[in-house]
Parts: C-alpha cells; structure tokens; sequence
C-alpha cells in the first residue's frame, strides 16, 4: 500500500520524485523518502508525513537526474527512519523501494546473514537490497541479477531500484501496482496513475510477474520467471488530467470530491454496461465480492439484481476463499482502485475454478481491469482521500444502471438521470451539516439505523465516521436493535436514523420510538415528516425515489463524517493507519 515513484530524464530528479511523493502520499504515509544516483547513491529519509519531513531535511540538495522515492505504511517493523524506504545492501551501491510483503523474507535474510550480509532495519525491503547484491556478485548483469533476485522472493512486491553507475532503473511487479510513464525524453515508475499525470498521460501497465527498466528514451520489459525480454506494448493514454488530482481551492481532497458528486454521479451513468449485461445474462447465479466501502455498494447491488428476479448474494472478499462458490456464477468484483489484494484473490480464486468475472473499477489499467474477462469503468476520476466518497456513489450508479438494463427497467434508468441534481440540493446544504456535526462532535458513541436499502447506506455512513473521526460507529438494521444493540443504549447517545419514505417507514417510526423511550438522542435523515417529526436534530432531504435513495442518502453522512473531523482536528484526507489501495492479504 506505499507509494512509489522512480524518474530518469534531464530534471533534476529528487524535485520530480519529491512532488509524485505527494500525489501518492494517500498510499501510506508514516515516513518518506529519496534517493538519487549521480556519481554515488544519495538517500534522505525520515519518519513522519512529507510536510514534516520536509522541515528536516533539505530533499534539493539531492542532486542527479535519476533517482526512486518512497512513502511507507508499514508491514514489517515500527515507524523510525531506519525502517523507512530507500534501503541499501552492504556496499551502499544498491538502492531499492518496494510495496507488498515477502512472505519468504525470514529464511532468505537467514541465508544472506550467514553469507555475512549485515542489516540495518527491521525491514523485509532490506533483505532484496542484500540479495540483489548477493545475484550481481554471480551476474554482473544488473538486470539478469535483478531478475534472479526477484524470481527467489514469495509474496506480494512491487520494486523499483538503482544501481551506482548504471544508467537505468529496474522495476518488478506482482500483486501490487506499478506503471511506467512514458513521457518525452523521460521515463517513470510509479505506484499509481496520478503520482506522474503533470509529466505524462501515457502509460504501459507492468502485468503480473513482469519487470522492465527504463532508461531516459527507453524501455525494457521482461517476464520474471523465464527471465526473457518480452516484446514492448504500445502505451495506453489516460484521460485524467493533473487538474483532476488537485485540492482546487479546496481544504481537503475529501470535501473535493464530495462536492464533484454532483457531476460524477451524472457522468457514471454515461458507463457503458454493454458487456457487462450480456455476461450476467448467461449467469444463474451472481456473486459480488468486494471489501470495505465497495462491499456496501455490492449489498446493495444485490438487492438489485434480487428485486430483477435474479439469483443474487454479495461476499467480502476477504472471505470468498472459505468455499462460497457455486457452479455457473459469474463473479462481479466492485473495486474503486483495482488493487485490492482481498478482491483480487476472489477473482483469481473464482478464476481457477471456472467462473467468468466482471471487474467495475475506477483505474485504466488497474490490475482487475486486466485479470476481469470484461470490465466496467465507473469514471469517477481520480480519488485521493483515502476514504471513498464519489467512488461508492459512481459504483452505485453503474451498479443500478447494470442491474436495471439487465431487468429491461429503460424507464428507470432514464429516472436516474434526475439523481445529479438531487445530489446537489443535498450538497446546497453543506453548512446545515456542518452546524448538526458541531454539536454532534463531542459524543463518542453512535449507532446508525436503516432498513432495507439504507441498512448499507447506514453501514456506509458508520464507516466514513469512524475512519476519519477515529469515535466509535456501528450500523443496525433498525429491526435488530431490539434483539440485542439496546442494552447498549444510553442517554444521550446518538441515533442516526437514515430514512427515506418508503414501505417500511411506519416500523422505522416504531424503532426510533424504541431508542427515544432510552432517552437514546435521534438525529434523522429523511423526507418523511412521520419520521421528522420524532428527531431532536433532522436533515431534510429532498424527495427521491425510495429505489434510488441509497445514491443520495449517503451524501449527508459523508459531509457529517467530513465536518466532524475537522472540527476534532483529524485530517480527513490521511486517516491514522488506512492507506488507500489495501494491496495486502
Ligand atoms: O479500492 P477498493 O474499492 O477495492 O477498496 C476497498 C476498501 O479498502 C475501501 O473501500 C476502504 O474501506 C475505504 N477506506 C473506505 O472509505
């Protein structure tokens, strides 16, 4: 889940490094740093965010114009600047950057401490450093070394390293990601698309068990296992803008993209779900798998294709491998970045066993773009915070899209095409969230409450608060609070009912008396003044058909967990512990 970036080419390359750092930085960010290779490799490091790093340390003074950047979220060791990337071998020769875990990374350390090799962090990173060494001293070859080193390491890995003296730099991949930017007259490696969008749009994506390198107008692909040069692909042009990647006057990326729901639920409903429909069709049963945020996009996806008459049910990822598979299922795998390990490996799982899988991601080029027998993009541009906001509603809408256009609903998925407008009714409120979240901010408990769709709208809502507010949220299905969630009931303690008008709003009503008769304190979101009227604090939400609601109700919880946080003085965009794309098990 770190962040990566190598550059060669005529800048200067620790400012190019150093800047791609910060537009990867939502991929891990407990230490950072550079190194560059001139006459000699130069490395700064430190624990911390860049900002604070760069406090430090002078990163300018790195001078050379090739050099690899990295920003950690630990696996293997604390957070010191001894752990932090770029590590070395034994001569100080060898400097590598890697994201993933290598899961043989003890017996292989054993072998090269008994050759001698002497480390100097806790570290799995720092054992292909000494490896590599050990290979170049066989082969000195740098690639061929390279290529051996990495065919000996089990795991998860993406690598970028340097060597003194040489002019290029080597890359490897396997599940986790890693592009490589072809620019003009300069190359890149980069864990993600926006790390390098201000220098290039054109990228060839490194495929599982490849490495390449790269000179400053060239490059070099290689299959890891057979260690043969492979033919070079042409690169794929993305449309993302660096524009797309910035705050824009914004104080945080999360409120950004808060506010561009208001265009990207209108521009995912432009998705094309032409090969998607024409795959479920075949299906006689469908599973969706995903995690976290993706997974309550898939519940509810379920619940579609449930009502569209079709065999339906929605499983973490996570937790696919325990057997859940059922012959003829077509596998839908929901995932904003493509690179959740979790979700990759249901995918490859349903894979081996004979099921077709549909990929709807929001990355070109993402790793189940490639592994998905056909794919969905749901173009909601460029997500930086690490929490998902516009990608749950874009995920939502092609979702419904899919589901409908499968169950010939044309009417309804012409209706959606009020959904942009409503959402921005909602967003017109902004302030009215932000004063209900001032008083809301000093409670440490909350229990969000919906039922039938809302009940994962109320799971979204939970878990956007508790990622960035670090207070305590869980979500019920109303009806089961009184088979047990009430004991837990106390004065005072926030109820966030999310309930649009629907059948089930009389037993909602009955539920929020249930809380109120524990002097539990509800706050409703809804339209429905049978609800309204039991709330000491309400948000008033505009009407919106009961089927579509999910799309629009989640909104205000996403402003609600955004205003909560920075009045707590959380950063909403950098949630302690979470990184962005979970590339490990
Ligand atoms: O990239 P994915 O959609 O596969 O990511 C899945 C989850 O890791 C992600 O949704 C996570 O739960 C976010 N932190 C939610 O805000």
């Amino acid at each position: 889940m770190c962040g990566i970036t190598g550059y060669i080419g005529p800048k200067k390359a620790s400012e190019i490094i150093l800047a791609s750092l910060k537009r990867v930085e939502y991929r891990g960010y407990d230490s950072a740093g550079i190194a560059v290779s001139n006459s000699k490799i130069e490395i700064m490091k430190d624990a911390g965010k860049i900002a604070d790093i760069e406090k430090k340390l002078d990163f300018s003074k790195l001078e050379g114009n090739m050099g690899i950047g990295h920003t950690r979220w630990a696996t293997h060791g604390t957070v010191n600047t001894q752990n932090a990337h770029p590590h070395t071998d034994c001569t100080g020769k060898i400097v590598l950057v890697h994201n993933g875990i290598i899961e043989n990374f003890a017996e292989l350390k054993e072998e090269l401490e008994e050759k001698g090799h002497k480390f100097s962090s806790e570290t799995d990173t720092e054992m292909m450093a000494h490896l590599l060494e050990e290979e170049e001293r066989k082969q000195p070859d740098f690639m061929r070394a390279f290529l051996a080193a990495v065919k000996r390491v089990e795991g998860s890995y993406s690598f970028v390293a340097m060597r003194q003296g040489d002019g290029r730099i080597y890359a490897a991949r396997k599940s986790c990601p890693l592009v490589m930017g072809v620019g003009k007259g300069e190359m890149f490696f980069a864990s993600d698309i926006p790390a390098v969008l201000p220098y290039t749009r054109d990228f060839v994506f490194l495929e599982e068990g490849e490495a390449a390198s790269i000179s400053a107008s060239d490059y070099a692909l290689y299959e890891v296992k057979g260690g043969k040069e492979k033919e070079k692909r042409k690169p794929t042009h993305v449309d993302w803008t660096p524009q797309m990647a910035q705050k824009e006057g914004h104080a945080h990326f999360m409120i950004k993209e808060i506010f561009e729901q208001q265009s990207t639920i209108r521009q995912s409903l432009a998705a094309d779900v032409g090969e998607g429909v024409k795959l479920l069709k075949k299906a006689k049963f469908i599973t969706t798998v995903a995690c976290g945020t993706s997974y309550y996009a898939g519940l509810l996806f379920k619940e579609m294709l449930r009502q569209a008459g079709r065999r339906s049910d929605c499983v973490l990822g996570s937790e696919y491998l325990s057997g859940i598979y059922e012959r003829d299922t077509i596998v839908v795998a929901v995932s904003q970045s493509g690179e959740t390990a979790d979700t990759l490996n249901a995918v490859r799982y349903a894979k081996e066993h004979g099921a077709s899988v549909l990929g709807i991601t929001n990355v070109v080029g993402s790793s189940l773009s490639r592994e998905a027998d056909a794919c969905i993009y749901i173009g909601a541009g460029p997500e930086i915070a690490v929490v998902a906001t516009k990608s749950f509603t874009s995920q939502l809408v092609v979702l419904y899209k899919l589901a409908l256009t499968l169950a010939k609903k044309k009417d309804m998925v012409e209706r959606m095409k009020d959904l942009s407008a409503i959402a921005e009714i909602v967003l017109s409120k902004n302030e009215e969230i932000r004063a209900l979240a001032e008083k809301l901010a000093a409670k440490k408990d909350f229990f969000f409450i919906g039922r039938g769709l809302s009940f994962p709208v109320a799971l979204e809502g939970a878990l956007k608060l508790k990622e960035i507010t670090y207070l305590h949220a869980e979500a019920y299905a109303a009806g089961e609070l009184k088979h047990g969630p009430l004991s837990l009931l106390e004065s005072g303690i926030p109820i966030i009912a999310i309930a649009p008008s629907d059948a089930s709003t009389p037993k909602l009503v009955s539920n929020i008396k249930e809380c109120k008769a524990r002097n539990a304190s509800v706050f409703a979101v809804s339209d429905s003044d049978a609800v309204l009227r039991e709330a000491e604090l309400k948000f008033v939400m505009p009407q919106v058909d009961a089927v579509f609601a999910p799309i629009i109700y989640v909104i205000p919880l996403q402003l609600l967990a955004y205003h909560m946080a920075v009045k707590l003085g959380k950063d909403p965009d950098k949630p302690r512990n979470l990184a962005k794309s979970v590339t490990v098990e």
